[in-house]
């Protein structure tokens, strides 16, 4: 009897010593978690079948662990869609870029003004997001002689990869302006694609200003 008593004393204090090792990502050990933690909804996932997971559900309330869904909103779905008209904003809050992808959107582009100040750290953010979208075309100076532009030469055939890579250190691109950089990334222009899906706004501002600094050097 006395040894069970020690036994259990003993082992109370290993789960209370076990749960109180929290630290870090670790949470340590928790009993009932069901009591701390309210089921969450999941926004792009929605389980309409309110028996889902019954049988593991320890809550009282007659529905099964794995039912997400908002039995409010259309669908049940728990994500809405926006309401009509709703304008994105970027990671800053400016509204997205409204020049048309035409010729007087490029020639109104020239007229816009870089929202960055040429400081080290964005010509240096500028920099890396150049190497990542641009480089493998125009060049690490902007010459147009990067790696796609360069082609290859396969059993003595040589092969351009990308033709017409424009060089942006020539006298047709010297004068161009960063507004005039920033349509082009946001659109593409001629052989050029555009890039405007996977380069957000305040990245193409700053690879415009990078571009800049490239073409005096
Ligand atoms: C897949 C290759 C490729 C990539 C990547 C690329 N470009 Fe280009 N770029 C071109 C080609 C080809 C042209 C020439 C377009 C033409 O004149 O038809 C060009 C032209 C340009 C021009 C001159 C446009 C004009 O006024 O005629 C600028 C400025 C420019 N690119 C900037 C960039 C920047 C900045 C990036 C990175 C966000 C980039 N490009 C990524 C291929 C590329």
């Amino acid at each position: 009897m006395r040894l069970g008593l020690k036994l259990s004393i003993g082992l109370v204090a290993a789960i209370f010593l076990a749960a109180c090792k929290a630290s870090g990502d670790y949470q340590g050990l928790e009993y009932a978690p069901n009591m701390y933690h309210s089921v969450a909804y999941e926004p792009l996932s929605q389980i309409t079948d309110p028996m889902q997971g019954t049988i593991t559900n320890a809550l009282d309330n007659g529905r099964g662990e794995f039912y997400n869904s908002n039995q409010y909103n259309p669908y049940k779905m728990n994500l809405r869609l926006p309401p009509a008209h709703t304008v994105r904003r970027t990671a800053s809050g400016w509204l997205p870029y409204r020049g048309g992808n035409d010729t007087t959107g490029l020639r109104l582009a020239n007229r816009l003004k870089n929202p960055y100040d040429s400081t080290k750290a964005i010509l240096s953010q500028g920099k890396a997001a150049y190497e990542m979208y641009c480089q493998h075309c125009h060049g690490a100076k902007g010459a147009g002689d990067g790696k796609v532009a360069a082609g290859v030469t396969i059993d003595g055939v040589e092969h351009s990869v990308y033709p017409g890579v424009a060089n942006l250190k020539g006298d047709a691109y010297k004068n161009i302006t960063e507004g005039h950089i920033f349509h082009v990334i946001t659109y593409g222009k001629g052989l050029m694609g555009s890039h405007g899906s996977q380069v957000s706004e305040e990245d193409r501002w700053k690879i415009a200003k990078y571009v800049k600094q490239l073409q005096k050097n």
